[in-house]
């Protein structure tokens, strides 16, 4: 068995982890330890990359002791050390990256840099009901949503991306023309629950484009004008009522171009991960719209939708493994914030 330690530093969460892999098999999680800074962001309306450097710095230590305590195992059992390379906030980035690379040559270990979304891309392997290949995947994060062809670990394949806002931008976006906190996409979730979808009709752009791009920047435009027209003073109703709509018009288009790629690429399998993976309306009419496909769909788990340590552990195990990647004592290290 291979151990690998974790960390992700790209944004605003703190994650280290431990995960072991044996040759041919999937990566197995022996601990991990997270610390979210959205309470420290929230009073800002959004994340302040020197604050949270400087909180990455503060966490980082103790949570990788906390991982390596939860695995019971300690640095000497430790195979590699990976990192996120990127994309991210630079400062952010340097803090993981710089820690990986002090903790290895403390221990004489090699260091891996890893990329962000390859961790979310692969964080499904960690579940019980990890993927097989080939599959199509829905990347949908707060900088990106691309689908891809995905026909192993390193062989991926471009389908569409945005040619604007990511869904996650979307949700934060709209989120915060509606008077809701940071992050806004689980807020707007929420205050979903007790909205009517089909209240206003708001604009799927690309949805018939023929191609699988998105845009996402027509709907927050969309969002505003119908928000300069809500009434004065609090009306809950209404307000939720265009939170569910806005909702529903991003996981129509998510739902709808996903399958299309299905379609077009004749595969029976699709991952989604990313933050917005984690929304309940997505993963509800992408579960019905797969099922009538007869496709299967694969998630992260709940908590690993978001930004944390075992994505990136997996990621550098499954690209070690599939002998894309050498892990290297070279602590000259580097990042790419975009
Ligand atoms: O993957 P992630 O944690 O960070 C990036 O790599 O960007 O994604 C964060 C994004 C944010 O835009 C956040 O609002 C969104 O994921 N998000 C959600 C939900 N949970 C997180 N959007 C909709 N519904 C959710 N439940
Ligand atoms: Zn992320």
């Amino acid at each position: 068995m291979t151990v690998v330690l974790g960390i992700e530093s790209s944004c605003d969460e703190t994650g280290v982890a431990l995960v072991e892999i044996g040759p041919g098999g999937a990566p197995r999680l022996l601990g991990e330890a997270l610390h979210s800074q959205v309470a420290m962001h929230a009073d800002y309306g959004g994340v302040v990359p020197e604050l949270a450097s400087r909180d990455h710095i503060r966490r980082v230590i103790p949570l990788a002791r906390q991982a390596l305590e939860q695995a019971q195992r300690t640095l000497a059992d430790v195979d590699f050390i990976a990192y996120t390379r990127g994309p991210g906030l630079a400062g952010a980035l340097l803090v993981g990256a710089g820690v990986a690379c002090a903790l290895a040559a403390a221990r004489d270990l090699p260091v891996l840099g890893v990329h962000h979304l390859e961790g979310h891309l692969l964080s499904p392997f960690l579940s019980d009901d990890a993927p097989r290949f080939p599959f199509v995947a829905l990347l949908v994060s707060g900088g990106h949503t691309q689908l891809m062809r995905v026909d192993g670990v390193g062989r991926y394949a471009l389908l569409g991306e945005t040619i604007d806002d990511a869904a996650g931008e979307a949700f934060d976006k709209s989120a915060k023309l509606l008077g809701l906190g940071y992050p806004g996409g689980p807020a707007l979730a929420r205050l979903a629950e007790a909205g009517r979808a089909d209240a206003y009709a708001l604009p799927r752009p690309l949805l018939h484009s023929g191609n699988l791009d998105f845009s996402f920047a027509g709907l927050k435009t969309a969002v505003l004008t119908q928000v300069r027209k809500l009434p004065a003073g609090p009306d809950a109703a209404t307000r939720a009522d265009l939170a569910a709509s806005t909702q529903a018009a991003i996981v129509d288009v998510l739902v709808k171009k996903s399958l299309a790629a299905l379609k077009a690429t004749g595969l029976n399998r699709l991952v989604v991960a990313g933050g917005v993976s984690a929304n309940r309306l997505l993963r509800q009419q992408m579960d019905a719209a797969c099922a009538a496909r007869r496709a299967r769909v694969h998630y992260p788990e709940p908590r690993l939708c978001t930004d944390n340590g075992a994505m990136i552990a997996a990621a550098a195990a499954l690209r070690w493994q599939a002998g894309l990647a050498r892990p290297e004592r070279r602590y000259a290290f580097d990042v790419k914030p975009r």
